[in-house]
């Protein structure tokens, strides 16, 4: 996920001077590699018809159908020489600056622990799970490769601007909960839906979430939940077009200008919005009664 806290700012025991540690494959029991077959099955079933063609088509690229927790140094090599990029495993979250730093030279952190048998559908932190099924098969798309690679250096200068917060929310509402609109209908991409077995269907075929065109401005000024499903998706018409927007843009002005401006609730739908569905936002009233 792209919570990043800062706990500490030197690395634990045991971790190099960039945060990593060895993946320690062998370590893994015979349960924790089941969890990820269970895990996978049940998405795999699930995501035709549903996931976006580039996320789909890396699944099928890197193998990940391959029984058991992959082995990062397996998956780096395949990755490596379609987009460039690595996988290297981390023992948790780490420091904002060490996960740009990692991301603009093209190494995707990922934890390396796998959830309980009784946590399938819960989880705190992000887990191998998430982290590899859920973000990485994008990763051997050229065009998110790109932007992700760029999303680490710009991660990096608003750091220096003090615009961490506005720049967060646009990883949220692409990487970990975009959707795209593709010749056939509607599909996720995001790393928090694909890996997510009632997010990947309550993003495309609830009435309850409002669906809207993705406006980079209006993006980086919208909060987020980070405890349910989202009550609002943005969908991009191609990753072509959100390299576009993002990386020939200056974002130095637009945070100074988003600044002055309100940041926008959840829920809320504005007069320039593209509309594509007018959520009922029935889910989240229910809870809130609850
Ligand atoms: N263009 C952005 C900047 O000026 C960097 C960026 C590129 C951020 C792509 C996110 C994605 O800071
Ligand atoms: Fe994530």
């Amino acid at each position: 996920m792209a919570e990043q806290t800062h706990i500490t700012d030197h690395p634990p025991e045991g971790a190099a001077a960039d945060w990593t540690v060895p993946q320690d494959w062998s370590a893994y029991s015979a349960e924790d590699h089941r969890t990820w077959d269970t895990l996978f099955a049940r998405q795999a079933k699930l995501l035709p018809g549903r996931a976006s063609e580039a996320y789909l088509r890396g699944l099928d690229v890197l193998k990940l159908s391959k029984p058991g927790i992959p082995d990062f140094e397996e998956l780096s090599e395949r990755l490596m020489q379609l987009t460039g990029w690595q996988v290297v495993a981390v023992p948790g979250l780490v420091p904002d600056d060490v996960f740009f730093d990692h991301m603009a030279n093209r190494r995707f952190v990922a934890g390396n622990f796998i959830r309980r048998p009784d946590q399938l559908d819960y989880l705190q932190e992000p887990d191998v799970f998430h982290d590899v099924f859920g973000h990485v098969p994008m990763l051997a798309d050229p065009r998110f490769a790109d932007y992700l690679e760029a999303y680490g250096r710009g991660g990096l200068r608003a750091l220096e601007l003090g615009s961490l917060k506005q720049l967060s929310r646009l990883y949220w509402y692409t990487v970990e909960f975009g959707l795209i609109e593709e010749p056939e209908g509607l599909r996720i991409y995001g790393s928090g839906i694909v890996s997510s077995f009632s997010e990947s269907r309550f993003a495309l075929d609830d009435p309850s979430p409002n669906r809207i065109g993705f406006d980079l401005e209006r993006v980086m000024r919208t909060d987020y939940r980070i405890d349910d499903f989202q009550q609002t998706y943005f969908v991009i018409p191609s990753f072509d077009e959100l390299l576009r927007v993002t990386i020939e843009s200056d974002f130095e002005p637009l945070y100074a200008r988003n600044r002055e401006k309100p940041e926008i609730a959840i829920d809320t739908i504005l007069p320039e919005d593209r509309v594509i569905t007018r959520g009922t936002q029935d889910y989240a009233r229910g809870k809130a009664k609850a």
